[in-house]
């Protein structure tokens, strides 16, 4: 409960993180069922395409319409979180709901810091220039090694996107760095093998939530 108002809750953002094919929808989804379990109003949203504008964005940055220049894919990825932030995430926080997010800051540090080799600590910057510094209460990271994460891919069946289809050393170095992150703040992270069920991730994850909801 917030000093401010008797029985007004809290907002809690919360993301998921990870290399393609490592399960992050899948505990979002756990996640989400279990907070409006307990009565949380819950917000499930995703980047890239988390709005109408972020669609047309998700569209250019990840169906292959020739190539976009790396510079251009981290500025198209930061304003679809710009407007994601001011339009979604930051009313959602307000109203005390509970946003679970598929990517965000950390996948464009990951992605376009060092898979398309920019300057992450810049790439950072630009993130925070556009959400005006909002970082999440807790970031999930489902770690995985890449081979296995593309077997899954595989037998999914639908055809890779522009960043999927990228070689195995971008994706170790995606790898890397999302542990580089999570090493560096393991206040908001939470790093998890995603090599194990489902259900035991799950539970860990609650694990975490509780401590934070104080239940
Ligand atoms: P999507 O299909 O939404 O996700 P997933 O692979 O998690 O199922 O694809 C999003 C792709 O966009 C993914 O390959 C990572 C990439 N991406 C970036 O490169 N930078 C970013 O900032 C974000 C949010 C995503």
């Amino acid at each position: 409960m917030t000093a401010a108002g008797e029985g007004r809750r809290q907002g809690l953002f919360v993301t998921f993180e990870g290399g393609d094919g490592v399960g992050k929808t899948t505990q979002a989804a756990l996640l989400d069922e279990w907070l409006t379990g307990l009565g949380r109003t819950v917000v499930r949203t995703r980047e890239p395409g988390g709005t109408e504008v972020g669609l047309l964005v998700r569209d250019i940055v990840l169906h292959h319409r020739g190539d976009v220049a790396p510079r251009a894919e981290a500025l198209l990825y930061a304003a679809d979180r710009a407007h994601h932030v001011a339009t979604v995430v930051r009313p959602a926080l307000a109203r005390g709901d509970v946003v679970i997010q598929d990517r965000y800051v950390d996948s464009s540090v990951a992605y376009q810091g060092d898979g398309r080799q920019l300057e992450p600590s810049e790439i950072r910057d630009l993130s925070m220039w556009a959400t005006g510094g909002l970082l999440p209460d807790l970031t999930v990271l489902l770690d995985l090694d890449p081979a296995a994460a593309r077997l899954r891919l595989d037998a999914d069946d639908k055809p890779f996107d522009r960043l999927e289809a990228e070689q195995e050393d971008f994706h170790a170095r995606v790898r890397d760095r999302f542990l580089a992150i999570a090493t560096a703040e393991p206040d908001r992270f939470l790093v998890l093998d995603a090599s194990r069920p489902a259900e035991e991730l799950a539970a860990t994850v609650r694990e975490r939530i509780r401590a934070r909801l104080g239940r």
